[in-house]
């Protein structure tokens, strides 16, 4: 069966103060949706954000973390780090990390596998440019970013995983992929893991949508058959916003 998500992006944004304000807020909301309610702050608040969130429904989860163990790595966190302080959920291949760090199918392999291996479940972001989008070249794009990194894992590994669409034209941008768009693209993502590994794996994985999704077009999106919630980035940011989208189903 497969699983609602919503989860929040916070990105680089909000202080410790902040951070426990918009908490607040948000434990103040209305859940009306079955979904699963996910939040990621930056590393510097994971902790108290965990402490403050663990007797709710909102999971508290990573943005990124680094295939090592241990070791000379500055400014890293490593998986066993972020089991350490409550953390089982972790946001891997986010275009902006794609962009602004490097990091490539390969190397995001290497963090899928460290993730998994510890038991902590991987939100697998990927989406093309708008020049592949343009050329018509979208599905090949997504296709190979998804193949890339999760292709060499076996089947039982994918219960542990929720994918994540984000055309990086959308993102941050207000210019949002259709709902139509999403689907289409969702669905090629869906049979493109049912030709690899059959339809036990694409018909229980969850994925979802990112790119602009805000109240006023959540719920058309989330009403397609190929979608199972959203990655949300500005819009996480204000709890009200937030549980719109929550509660869009
Ligand atoms: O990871 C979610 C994020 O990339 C989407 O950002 O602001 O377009 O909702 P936004």
């Amino acid at each position: 069966m497969r699983k609602n998500i919503v989860a929040g992006n916070w990105k680089m944004n909000n202080d410790l103060a902040q951070t426990q304000t918009l908490i607040t807020a948000l434990k103040a909301q209305e859940q009306t949706s079955n979904a699963e309610v996910m939040v990621a702050p930056t590393f510097t608040n994971l902790y108290s954000a965990y402490e403050t969130l663990k007797e709710t429904n909102i999971e508290v989860v990573a943005q990124n973390m680094h295939f090592a163990e241990n070791g000379a790595y500055t400014g890293e966190i490593s998986a066993s780090m972020l089991k350490s302080i409550g953390i089982n959920t972790v946001i891997l291949g986010h275009s902006e990390r794609r962009e602004y760090f490097n990091e490539t199918d390969e190397l995001l392999a290497k963090k899928v596998d460290a993730a998994l291996a510890k038991g902590i479940r991987v939100i697998f972001c990927f989406g093309e440019e708008l020049a592949d989008r343009k050329s018509g070249n979208e599905e090949t794009v997504v296709g190979n970013q998804i193949k890339n990194a999760l292709f060499h894992l076996p089947a039982a590994s994918f219960q542990n995983i929720v994918l994540a669409y984000e055309p990086v034209w959308a993102i941050g941008t207000g210019e949002t992929a259709s709902p139509d768009q999403a689907q289409d693209m969702h669905a090629y993502i869906r049979k493109t893991l049912a030709d690899k590994y059959g339809n036990d794996v694409a018909e229980t994985i969850s994925i979802l949508y990112g790119g602009s999704v805000k109240p006023a077009n959540a719920e058309e999106i989330f009403s397609k058959p190929d979608v199972d919630g959203g990655l949300i980035g500005g819009a996480s940011l204000k709890a009200e916003d937030f549980f719109a989208i929550v509660n869009a189903f």
